[in-house]
């Protein structure tokens, strides 16, 4: 009962939906735990580009089951219409995904509160992405959030809408100068999602547990990434669940004994969306290459990625704090072209001490310089090679040092973004 776990290792994007959907091809059930459609995660298959935000990307396998854990915030209009576009390029989900009514709900002032303290942060905005993500787990733990559950019970939902509405309305017109929202109309339009998401409600935990007792081959999609972790990101500058591989077991409702191999995904270097530290940020005519070669505009929001050289220190955070047995390296293709490739390997403190651990908070960070190992680049065309000893020996030597350097086996490299497009060890 193989049950594995990819989590995101850097600040997001590094290719976990492609990594997903070549393991899924092997997986009976593929499980989401957290975030929510703050995720874009691309598969592409033979040219055919596929952006999922909030359905698996084990969807497009026909006998995969897949799953939306208790942990995952759910806006139902997002997921309506990632419904309804996979059913127009002729993929069925009902009956093979299914939502745990214990996730929550964002509702319309979720969205609106999380733009609305944004401007009121000014410059130091966090970059969210807008989707209601923060709030909605913000409801979560103050204990006023509506659920799945609710939202297929009209009489509990209208109620509970009608009550915290009503708070909303107060915080979003006397507190940011807002316009409040029609309880009556967010009734109606929520009522009618009910009615759409009542047949895909059903007991993830139970559904993941039966899956894993019956020998079943289990797959955790994470969503966001381990520096975008609450705890163990670069706070405030994180999301607002636990994307490491710990927070997979909460969020679907399944111990810990149940895993049996964590895979973390990293790209060949490192991005960013949104605000908040990078330490090995390229602000010139290399990060601009790297950003138009690799494609890197967000899949959620359409925004530049910030682009830098591959940080080792982030990545060996990630092996630690997520314990991961493996890595798969992505778009190593991208840096083909480039004289000299870099990749940090510790930070020089102001202090002039030197550490090789990611420091717990900003302040900390603050005024840390990468210290840099250099390589010599690479011009071939890799995105053909199949096979490790196909690639070039300075793409080789890369990555064995990249090895060294985390401390971890790299199993898979990506060498472009078709499911085909992948070297296996
Ligand atoms: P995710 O959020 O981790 O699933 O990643 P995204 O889908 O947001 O971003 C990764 C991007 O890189 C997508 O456009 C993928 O199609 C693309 N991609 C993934 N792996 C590779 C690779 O090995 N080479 C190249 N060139 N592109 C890749
Ligand atoms: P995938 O799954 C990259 C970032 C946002 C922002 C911060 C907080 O595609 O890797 P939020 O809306 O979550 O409150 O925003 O987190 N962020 C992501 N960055 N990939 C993602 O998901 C992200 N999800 C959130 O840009 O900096
Ligand atoms: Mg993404």
């Amino acid at each position: 009962m193989p049950a594995n776990i990819v989590v995101g290792t850097q600040w997001g994007d590094e290719g976990k939906g492609k990594v997903i959907d070549i393991l899924a091809s092997r997986a009976d059930v593929v499980v989401r735990s957290q975030g929510g459609n703050n995720a874009g995660h691309t598969v592409v298959n033979n040219g055919e580009v596929y952006k999922l935000h909030l359905i698996p990307s084990g969807i497009l396998y026909p006998n995969t089951l897949c799953l939306i854990g208790a942990g995952v915030v759910l806006d139902p209009k997002d997921f309506i219409g990632e419904l309804d576009s996979l059913a127009e390029r002729g993929l069925e989900t009902l009956g093979h995904l299914k939502v745990d009514p214990r996730a929550h709900i964002v509702m319309p002032w979720h969205i609106a509160l999380d733009g609305l303290s944004e401007a009121f942060r000014g410059g130091k905005d966090i970059g969210t992405t807008k989707r209601g993500i923060g709030p909605t787990y913000m409801d979560k733990y103050e204990r006023c959030g509506i659920r799945l559950f609710d939202l297929v019970h009209p009489e509990i939902l209208a109620e509970k809408i009608q009550t915290t509405g009503k708070l909303k309305n107060k915080i979003i017109t006397e507190v940011y100068g807002g316009d409040p929202f029609d309880l009556d109309a967010v009734i109606a339009e929520y009522t009618e999602y009910g009615k759409r998401l009542l047949p895909y409600m059903d007991d993830v935990s139970v559904l993941t547990f039966e899956a894993s007792k019956s020998g079943k081959n289990i797959m955790f999609e994470g969503a966001q990434a381990t520096l975008l972790d609450i705890d163990f990101g670069t706070y405030p500058y994180v999301t607002s669940s636990h994307p490491l591989s710990a927070g997979v077991c909460v969020g679907t409702g399944i111990g810990p004994k149940e895993i049996t191999n964590i895979i973390g995904v990293a790209k060949a270097y490192t991005t960013r969306v949104g605000k908040g530290p990078f330490p090995t940020e390229l602000d010139d005519e290399t990060g601009d290459k790297i950003r138009n070669v690799g494609g890197e505009f967000g899949t959620t929001t359409g925004r530049p990625r910030r682009t830098g050289w591959f940080d080792a220190v982030i990545v060996r955070h990630s092996v630690r704090v997520n314990g991961l047995d493996s890595l798969a390296i992505n778009k190593l293709d991208t840096l083909s072209g480039l004289d000299t490739l870099k990749i940090c390997t510790a930070y020089k403190k102001p202090d002039g001490t030197v550490t090789e651990h990611f420091p717990p908070a900003l302040e900390e960070l603050d005024g840390c310089v990468p210290v840099y190992e250099e390589f010599e680049g690479f011009n071939e065309d890799i995105s053909q090679c199949r096979t490790f000893g196909e690639l070039p020996e300075n793409c080789k030597k890369y990555i064995a040092r990249l090895e060294e350097l985390v401390g971890c086996h790299v199993s898979m490299i990506g060498v472009g973004p078709d499911r085909s497009q992948v070297i296996e060890r």
